[in-house]
């Protein structure tokens, strides 16, 4: 089914479970313990034997020795595997992943044995046994030495409308600024694990993943096998943010051990590796040039971003959202990177907003400053309803970042902030208030789903898709009662399984409205092909309380479904809405900081956060994904760093100690607020993504609020105390 024109009235605009906040129908398997994690599956096989990942201790160059034999004379030791024994694996299909392939070292960790025991406290010990030696290359690890040498990339094409340089240098009013952003962690709870397990020909791989046609292709290329003789699980995942879109080393070593040994191999990256042994998001330079009116309104428009990779790496698309944000006539807007020997960048929850915003907003503020109008006036005066490059023809499937800004102000009460920074105090607490947009591109992919409806009356939805902690086993459950007539109640699902039919997977927000739109599609078949076996040969039936009815006749669905049941498969796919419309989401996020005058402690003490994405499936867990976003946003603003260490080409603070995220105390009570509206544009659904939404522009409000409060402005995130305390008026 092709989603190829705004969507019209449909079943579910009745909203009887959808748009209810449902509590999530995974929760008591999960808060019982019941709920299969990757690793946790040793339970079905007690035979299964532990691989250890052995790290190269340099970032580049090549191995110049390796001796495994006292390592695999130590106790309980089955296999350790280097280069000199692992077969040969393909790095042609994009979500390949080939491991110990050669003596060459392109990343600080990069595996270079993998050691497998009967117990993993052996493994690990064997591990420590196994002595390398390299041969040491000289490599680029710092950012800033260069950014100079970047290059621009096709998937982030330069924007230039107008004469920018003209139009800045005539501005009335400029800003011209640099904001820097770190290598950032996904630091999620669940560590990178896989248990692999063969039956004959045939591999099961039980992993950590948020896409299991990506991990299905990558696992099944790289190991150079037919993918219908691959089968990968991923039932319960404990968080990705971006780290899990991707497979690494545990399934391709898992899956080759396991093989070697007859036995299942089970691996988990231990904390410390996977700051390094797995991706991030790259650090990025950010220089924003806004030009001005003496009213506020923008003319000339300019972002150029840097940021670093391996080669053939990603770059961090920090000015994405600037080519579609504010109004001006003018534009530059140039996105580069440059080639670093670090770990390999990647993906992270809003890959391009999140920091990207972290620099606009921030320099939203400051034009705010420079031209006296206040921060929340300036971006309403700033709203443009099409796409400032392309002009009206192309105009947005909905925007109201408008209505997210004054119903924000409103309920913040942002009428009492002091224009003037650093003039409210409150005992020994330096007082502010800050503002900032958010916007996250809405993506949609290809998804389908298969419906079962049995003789119970009970419907069955499968499909790949994951819940990554997200609330999908619930939304997905919700859209197929509402579109059956049933209640939650009568709705399984099951997800995370290469054997159902191909999903979305869980990325770049499109997860919740694209994967709803195959259950939607699917549960479209399953109602004409109930219609029709109940005799009712016409579309005019309605589908409530467990009944299919039509022409004053009505039949159970039980009764109907008989002993065989009903299954249909249908997949949803896109048109190209998104080409003809802007498609996004947006945000107000308002915060209140307070900063001890003494110490430069930062806290965070109110925050509220107006969200508009569509139609909001579940408000419960879209509330939930919005409360983990301002979340981690506030962890950008303020914490989090990857601190780059040149003497490895590493990242030095590799654990949950160092690498610091908000705990409880840090978080206060949080307001999350969701306008009412559809975009009928995005799909059957009328909804938008809300995971990424959550985060990006958070970490600007936070800024923001700590210069009114305090009159310093820090371009250089996060905002520690150590960059705060040498300014700070003395108590
Ligand atoms: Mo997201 S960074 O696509 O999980």
């Amino acid at each position: 089914m092709e989603f190829t024109q705004a969507a019209g009235p449909n079943p579910l605009d009745a909203g009887r479970v959808v748009t209810k906040p449902i509590d999530r129908i995974d929760g008591p398997l999960k808060v019982s313990g019941r709920a299969p994690y990757a690793y946790e599956y040793h339970q079905d096989f007690p035979n299964a034997a532990y691989g250890f990942v052995l790290g190269s201790s340099v970032p580049k160059g090549r191995i110049a020795s390796l001796d495994t034999k006292a390592a695999e004379a130590m106790p309980g030791v089955l296999l350790v595997l280097t280069h000199a024994n692992t077969p040969k694996m393909s790095d042609e299909g994009e979500h390949n992943a080939p491991q110990l392939q050669g003596a060459e070292i392109k990343q600080y960790e990069q595996a270079v044995a993998f050691v497998v025991a009967e117990t993993f406290e052996q493994a690990r010990a064997a591990a420590r046994a196994v002595k390398v030696t390299y041969t040491e290359a000289k490599g680029a690890y710092d950012l800033a030495a260069v950014q100079d040498k970047g290059e621009p990339v096709k998937s982030a094409p330069d924007s230039t409308v107008g004469d920018f340089d003209k139009a800045f240098s005539a501005a009335p009013v400029t800003v011209d600024v640099t904001y820097t952003t770190p290598d950032q962690s996904h630091a999620m709870m669940e560590p990178h694990a896989s248990v692999a397990k063969w039956d004959g020909d045939k591999l099961t791989v039980y992993t950590a993943n948020q896409m299991i046609h990506w991990a299905h292709d990558g696992i099944a290329g790289t190991l150079g096998i037919p993918k219908t003789k691959v089968r990968v699980q991923s039932a319960y995942v404990g968080g990705g943010f971006g780290s899990k879109l991707f497979i690494y080393s545990d399934p391709i070593l898992a899956a080759v051990a396991a093989q070697k040994l007859g036995r299942p191999v089970k691996v988990a990256l231990t904390r410390p590796q996977i700051f390094n042994h797995t991706n991030h998001r790259p650090a990025t330079i950010q220089r924003i040039r806004l030009g001005a009116g003496p009213d506020g309104r923008i003319t000339a428009m300019g972002h150029d971003t840097v940021s670093g990779n391996q080669e053939g790496g990603e770059v961090e698309n920090a000015a994405d959202q600037t080519k579609l944000l504010y109004a001006g006539e003018n534009r530059l807007i140039r996105t580069r990177l440059s080639e670093l020997d670090l770990p390999k960048g990647g993906a992270m929850r809003a890959p391009g907003e999140a920091v990207g915003l972290l620099a606009l907003e921030c320099a939203m503020d400051e034009l705010a400053e420079k031209t006296g109008v206040d921060p929340v006036e300036l971006r309403i005066r700033n709203d443009i309803q099409y796409d400032p490059e392309k002009g009206p023809s192309r105009s947005f499937s909905s925007r109201h970042l408008v209505e997210c800004l004054r119903t924000g102000a409103e309920r913040f009460g942002w009428s009492k902030r002091a224009a003037k920074p650093g003039t409210v105090r409150d005992g020994q607490w330096l007082v502010g208030m800050g503002v900032a947009s958010g916007f996250r591109g809405n993506l949609v992919m290809p998804s389908g789903a298969r419906v079962k409806l049995d003789r119970e009356g009970v419907v069955t939805v499968e499909t790949q898709m994951t819940d990554i902690g997200t609330g999908s086993y619930t939304i997905l459950g919700q859209v197929a009662a509402e579109m059956m007539g049933l209640p939650i109640e009568k709705v399984r699902v099951k997800l995370g399984d290469s054997d159902f039919p191909l999903s979305s997977g869980s990325g770049g927000s499109w997860g919740a409205n694209s994967a709803s739109a195959g259950v939607f599609a699917a549960c479209e078949a399953l109602r004409d092909a109930v219609a029709q076996k109940a005799g009712f040969n016409t579309k005019d039936v309605t589908f409530a309380d467990g009944n299919v009815a039509s022409g004053g006749r009505s039949r159970s669905l039980a009764e109907v479904a008989g002993p065989d049941g009903v299954t249909v498969e249908a997949k949803a796919e896109f048109g190209d809405l998104t080409k003809k419309f802007a498609q996004a989401s947006f945000a107000g996020h308002f915060c209140e900081v307070g900063v001890d005058a003494h110490t430069g402690e930062i806290r965070v003490r109110r925050m509220l956060s107006v969200c508009s994405a569509g139609r909001i499936i579940n408000p419960k867990t879209s509330r939930n994904q919005c409360l983990g976003g301002m979340t981690m946003g506030i962890g950008a603003a303020l914490m989090e760093e990857q601190v780059v260490d040149e003497r490895f080409g590493g990242f030095i603070n590799h654990d949950l100690a160092e690498y610091v995220v908000p705990v409880h105390a840090d978080i206060p009570d949080l307001d999350v607020v969701f306008l009412d509206e559809t975009d009928d544009k995005s799909s059957w659904i009328k909804a938008k993504g809300v995971g990424e939404l959550g985060i990006c522009g958070v970490g600007a409000a936070v800024a923001n609020a700590v210069y009114n409060a305090t009159g310093i402005r820090i371009r250089d995130y996060p905002l520690t105390l150590d960059k705060l305390l040498p300014r700070l008026p003395t108590a």
